[in-house]
């Protein structure tokens, strides 16, 4: 029920998208966009002709979400220790429901400004929660559901895009007359949330082991999971306090420098770029716009039919994770996006030659997602708490988070100009970097699928022992050796 109750946070980051909104509504009614959408346009002039400040706005308002992200996953570790997971969550719905009153009123005042200003709330909290959350629900999940309940993060974003799809519908509040409340309302789930999390234990371990909690702990454990014999558990949080203690509280400075943590660190933000970098959001954009082109008389409807096999198939991702594991599911994942790529440039680049190649793209963007879904959509953001141990893993969740983000950002800033440049060709770009992300899946990540952090760690010690130049004594976990090494990098 916890996990249920924390995942509506989730549900409002993607909500609070809503890109059709912005893209048309918001844009017309505020008479700064022409009626076809600026992205595939059959005329590229018509990109030219619209003003560079309309362009600017439009732009602005799409990526300025991104940037709150960008700034505030810094802040993940901060806010998750300070009063605790729960209390962080708490506190920073404020900033959720704030950014949906400033949209509902967009209307009252200039409306580009308030929904400017709204979106960068919004992005604020979405850095803060797409950190918070898989956090807390990695730190309460047994080992053998971490995937399917750290995947249940992804599920919550990808409802929320549905949702917000669903509602985004002319005749709901898609039209120029509603859509200020369509974009308020991703405000919404955060303010049942409140409501319920004060229900919800606080994470045992962020009590036994950052505060040293135990009667607090053990009470927690017993909400969690009911009358039982907690004494297994509290002996593996003492285990791993005990290594907490021997290890520096690693910060973001001392993490990028430190060799200790080079490999984790690397497969981790490698993982958040090739998640980022995959295409994925392009696709959600332009999807529109490529079914419009294949003849689709009500785009819309073929977008929301993208919407729900993106949610099926994180279902799909749920059930597989933690039997498949993690590194088969990328792998498989991004291969098959690789292939959807060049399938979508071979459809839209012969589609004047044949009419049937609409088919062929149509088919590549619904199987794209899918593959999506199925891996590279939702292990990067739970695989991160996998990979390192109490003492970085706050550290490496920031850095990941950031490099989530910043990377979004440059894809939503840059797509457009991109397209434009190549044109049908522009995926052919996406599926060179998803060769790439495979064949670095295959090589570098290691599955931690029913593994205890500590066998995690001693894969990433063996590696360091074959690397030529890297210290024989990282291990990850915290020996005082280490403590020694993380003290003399941070100098
Ligand atoms: C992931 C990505 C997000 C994307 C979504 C699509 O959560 O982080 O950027 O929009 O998947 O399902």
């Amino acid at each position: 029920a916890s996990i249920f109750v924390v995942m509506l946070q989730s549900v409002c980051c993607n909500f609070g998208q809503s890109r059709n909104v912005i893209e048309q509504h918001y844009g017309r009614s505020l008479g700064v966009l022409p009626e076809e959408p600026l992205l595939l346009s059959e005329n590229s002039t018509e990109t030219q002709e619209v003003h560079p400040s309309v362009v600017m706005y439009w732009s602005l308002s799409v990526s300025i979400f991104s940037i709150g992200g960008m700034v505030s996953s810094f802040l993940v570790g901060f806010i998750g220790d300070l009063r605790g997971r729960v209390k962080g969550m708490l506190m920073v719905n404020v900033l959720a429901v704030i950014a949906g009153l400033l949209m509902v009123m967009a209307k009252m005042w200039k409306p580009h400004v308030m929904v400017i200003a709204g979106r960068c709330v919004m992005g604020f909290y979405c850095g803060l929660s797409s950190g918070l959350v898989p956090m807390y629900i990695g730190e309460i999940a047994p080992m053998a559901y971490r995937g399917a309940l750290g995947t249940l993060h992804q599920l919550a974003t990808v409802t929320g895009i549905l949702l917000s799809q669903v509602l985004g519908l002319e005749f709901l509040l898609g039209n120029d007359y509603y859509w200020p409340l369509l974009l308020g309302l991703s405000g919404a789930p955060a303010v049942l949330q409140s409501l319920l999390l004060p229900l919800c234990p606080e994470s045992p371990r962020y009590l036994y082991i950052k505060r040293g909690m135990v009667e607090e702990a053990k009470k927690s454990l017993h909400r969690l999971k009911g009358e039982y014999d907690p004494s297994a558990d509290l002996e593996e949080m003492r285990r791993e306090k005990e290594e907490v203690e021997k290890e520096a509280q690693v910060s973001i400075a001392v993490l990028v420098r430190s060799s200790l943590y080079r490999q984790q660190l690397f497969v981790a933000l490698m993982m958040h770029f090739s998640q980022q970098l995959s295409g994925i959001n392009a696709i959600f954009y332009y999807s529109t716009a490529i079914f419009e082109r294949a003849g689709v008389t009500q785009p819309v409807y073929a977008t929301i039919g993208v919407g729900v096999l993106n949610t099926v198939f994180t279902m799909v991702s749920v059930a597989l994770v933690d039997r498949a594991g993690r590194r088969t599911l990328t792998l498989i994942g991004l291969g098959g996006m690789c292939i959807c790529a060049v399938s979508m440039t071979v459809g839209l680049v012969y589609l004047s030659v044949y009419s049937w190649m609409s088919y062929v793209s149509m088919s590549a963007i619904f199987l794209f997602v899918c593959f999506f879904e199925i891996g590279p959509g939702p292990i990067p953001w739970f695989i991160v708490a996998e990979l390192f141990s109490q003492g970085p893993r706050p550290a490496a969740l920031a850095l990941a988070g950031c490099t989530n983000w910043t990377s979004n950002f440059i894809i939503g800033m840059t797509f457009p100009y991109i397209e434009a440049l190549c044109g049908s060709y522009v995926f052919i770009l996406f599926a060179v970097l998803l060769f790439g992300f495979t064949v670095f899946t295959y090589l570098r990540v290691p599955e931690t699928k029913g593994k205890t952090f500590e066998e995690i760690a001693a894969v990433f010690k063996k590696g360091m022992k074959q690397t030529p130049g890297t210290r024989k004594t990282g291990t990850g976990t915290g020996t005082s050796t280490e403590l020694e090494q993380l003290k003399t990098d941070s100098q």
